[in-house]
């Protein structure tokens, strides 16, 4: 299902409520990891067979003030008192990330540290956004916001490359279980970028009437996503299942985000599979070793109208809304409008 460009952020606005406070996971692919799915519809195909109804929010969400030992009050008022460092936007699901930085880790952000020191901490705010009913062209933040935190402590935090990660829905409240599982999976998604310490945004420039020549983008850094053809055989029953007809072989994500997943994982990678499931024209796949969590994206063909109104390829695929590997999950079906090139 492909939606028209004025009822774009609505339609979304209704599958994240339906979503949200689920809706509570990391980061965002969509600029820096698949930039060739470029405003990408996402919808919840609720007319696909097999379908289940939007998930609830996880019972084990929100019962707790803390994670990994910080709360989110640990750092009160960040937003008005610390460096502002960046909005990034997740294009599939319109969702604005603004991350803030304090003293220390601005100033090694603005060293190019690789080797962060003790004390530094980032701040993301996740906001999602919709439409102006007053301007159509003008998407509004629209609430449903959540939390994150990266604080270096590098003895304490040595499992995690030094990262003491935290996260938190709107309500500042934060899971008290499978903190280990979760610290390890944003872990191995921020391990994708050592080149820049673990830390994914960079300054963005606003001082651009000083310094107009000055490059807004982010630096290249070469590609630490792996994708390997595998056979059919070697993936998860229920994700063969799932495989569009006659598929010999899949891409497979490789590496750290196979080993150490949880749900926020499965979420943010649909817009690099379905980019990789462009390019390959093979289903890509992130699964995790025990087989209970993935992400299935394959090109479907079918002539769908992307959000400008300019003609696309639907994209489909299912994915887990289980928590972490090993937990009772659903598989969800999900769909894009890529641009045709
Ligand atoms: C699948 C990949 C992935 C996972 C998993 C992930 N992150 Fe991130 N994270 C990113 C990306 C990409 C950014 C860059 C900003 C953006 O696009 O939202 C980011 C940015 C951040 C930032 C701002 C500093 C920076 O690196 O830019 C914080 C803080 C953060 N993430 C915390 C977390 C926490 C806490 C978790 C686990 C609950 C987590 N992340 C899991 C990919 C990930």
């Amino acid at each position: 299902m492909c939606v028209k460009p004025h009822r774009l952020f609505s339609t979304l606005g209704i599958v994240m409520k339906s979503f949200s406070p689920a809706a509570v996971f990391s980061a965002a692919f969509a600029l820096t990891l698949a930039v060739s799915i470029s405003a990408a519809t996402l919808t919840h195909a609720e007319k696909e067979p097999g379908a289940v109804p939007a998930q609830k929010a996880p019972e084990d969400l929100a019962d707790q003030d803390s994670m990994n030992g910080y709360a989110l009050a640990d750092f009160a008022d960040f937003q008005k008192n610390w460096h502002f460092v960046t909005v990034r936007y997740r294009k599939d699901t319109s969702e604005m990330r603004l991350t803030y930085a304090n003293d220390i880790a601005w100033a090694a952000l603005n060293a190019k540290s690789t080797d962060y020191p003790d004390g530094a901490v980032f701040a993301k705010i996740g906001i999602l956004t919709a439409e102006d009913p007053a301007f159509t062209s003008s998407a509004v933040p629209s609430g449903a916001r959540r939390f994150q935190l990266m604080v270096r402590d590098k003895k304490k935090f040595a499992d995690t490359n030094g990262w003491g990660y935290a996260l938190f829905d709107a309500h500042g409240k934060a899971s008290g279980k499978d903190v280990d599982i979760r610290s390890r999976a944003c872990d191995a998604c921020h391990a994708l970028v050592p080149e820049r310490g673990y830390v994914f945004s960079e300054p963005m420039r606003l001082d651009v009437a000083e310094n107009p020549e000055v490059p807004q983008a982010i630096t290249p850094i070469a590609g630490n996503m792996v994708f390997e053809t595998v056979a059919i055989a070697a993936l998860p029953k229920a994700l063969q299942e799932k495989l569009p007809k006659g598929a010999p072989q899949v891409r497979q994500l490789r590496g750290s985000l196979e080993k150490n997943i949880f749900r926020g994982t499965v979420d943010e990678i649909r817009p690099t599979l379905a980019a990789e499931a462009r390019r390959t024209d093979m289903p890509a796949v992130l699964a995790s070793t025990d087989g209970t969590l993935f992400s299935l994206m394959y090109l479907d063909g079918a002539a769908c109208a992307g959000p400008d109104g300019k003609p696309g390829v639907t994209i489909k695929g299912f994915y887990t809304t289980g928590e972490v590997p090993g937990k009772t999950s659903n598989i969800v079906p999900t769909t894009y409008c890529a641009p045709k090139e």
